[in-house]
């Protein structure tokens, strides 16, 4: 019997949760999944109630688990904690802690949400792109790292460091995606500065020949980001390392309308994997009843499809979810104004999006 651990986490992260383990409870029932499904804690939630961002007891189920759903963390409350034990760590830790290398970030633009984005609708239209994020390694767990010396004379330092095999293994998960889709990778680095990646690129050519249908590129990621934001739909899958993958991924998130729209994979070499929306806690509309809970519901549909081979109850709640959004219904995230639209809470789309399921 596969078993889910469900972290709500703060903010918004109970909400959401609680409307995407709506969702997920029914797909169970009507595709008779057996799924058993727990609640842990994690971050400030976690930090409150046991002084770890990440419990050991939370650790160990999300370990012997076949798929974690993660709301999200953090929040004021516990901004002025020692980096060690912020909510964040929780989350570094649990990726780390579950050897979860692989993060897939997709960027889809939905045509009714095209007027919502910042950009132009003719540069976004039909934008669909994967980035392919490597999740916990380079600079964000490279040691040596700290604040040392004296006051006033202090030296802050992190390491930027990636091995070939860790190169490697990311490099053929974006193979893979490129494959299943458009076959073209876009591979983005600093290789005009950093040695750390002019390795990545090596890796990645000497990669493209057992992938001779992919068409590899290489970026430099202050072009990408540029790009990102002038001709996005140039881009089918890209490829990069921990930071630059933060970075572009929150861009390519805004060019979809919101962010509050966007799902999310982090996935070890078994398959098993913690899904979470790309947005994070959003402290400031907690528990309003304002939260679009549609990036987690469509996590849920990820997790279905990488983690648990039930690509049909996935697929069903994808085309809930374009129904709910052509009958206009709203979170006022991704309202724009027009007409035929109607703002709705985050229950209401949860409720909605399970009608649509029937
Ligand atoms: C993300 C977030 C995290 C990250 C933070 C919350 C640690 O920004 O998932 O993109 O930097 O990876
Ligand atoms: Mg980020």
């Amino acid at each position: 019997m596969p078993n889910i651990v469900l972290l709500a986490g703060d903010g918004i992260g109970p909400e959401i949760m609680a409307e995407a383990a709506r969702v997920l409870d029914r797909v169970n029932v009507q595709f008779s999944l057996g799924l058993n499904t727990e609640h842990c804690l994690i971050g400030g939630a976690a930090i409150d109630a046991t002084g770890e961002p990440l419990p050991d007891e939370t650790l160990a189920k999300a370990k012997l688990s076949d798929a974690v759903l993660l709301g999200a963390v953090g929040g004021p409350k516990w901004d002025a904690l020692p980096m060690d034990k912020r909510p964040e760590k929780g989350l570094l830790k649990i990726r780390a802690g579950m050897d979860l290398f692989a993060n897939l970030r997709p960027a889809l633009l939905y045509p009714e949400l095209a007027s919502a984005s910042t950009l132009k609708e003719e540069v976004v239209s039909g934008l669909d792109l994967l980035i392919v994020r490597e999740l916990i390694g380079g600079i964000y767990f490279g040691e040596p790292r700290g604040i040392e010396g004296e006051l006033g004379q202090r030296v802050g330092f992190n390491t930027d460091r990636y091995s070939e095999p860790e190169i490697e293994r990311i490099g053929r998960i974006a193979f893979d995606a490129a494959m299943a889709r458009n076959k073209k990778l876009c591979s983005v680095d600093k290789a005009n500065v950093l040695e750390v990646t002019v390795l990545w690129r090596e890796v990645m050519e000497r990669l493209s020949h057992d992938y001779p249908d992919v068409e590899l590129s290489h970026m430099y990621v202050d072009n990408a980001a540029m790009q990102l934001v002038r001709a996005p739909k140039q881009f089918d899958v890209m490829v990069t390392g921990n930071l630059f993958g933060d970075i572009l991924s929150d861009a390519a998130a805004m060019l979809t309308g919101s962010i509050g729209m966007l799902p999310s994979a982090s996935l070890n070499s078994d398959k098993q994997g913690l899904y979470e929306p790309c947005h994070g806690s959003a402290p400031d509309i907690a528990g309003q009843d304002l939260a679009n809970p549609l990036a987690t519901i469509l996590s849920v549909s990820m997790m279905l499809l990488h983690s648990l081979n039930a690509p049909k109850a996935a697929a069903s709640i994808e085309t809930a979810v374009k129904q709910v959004l052509a009958s206009g219904l709203r979170t006022q995230d991704i309202a724009t104004g027009a007409s035929g639209e109607q703002i709705v809470g985050c229950r209401a789309m949860g409720e909605a999006v399970l009608k649509a399921l029937n």
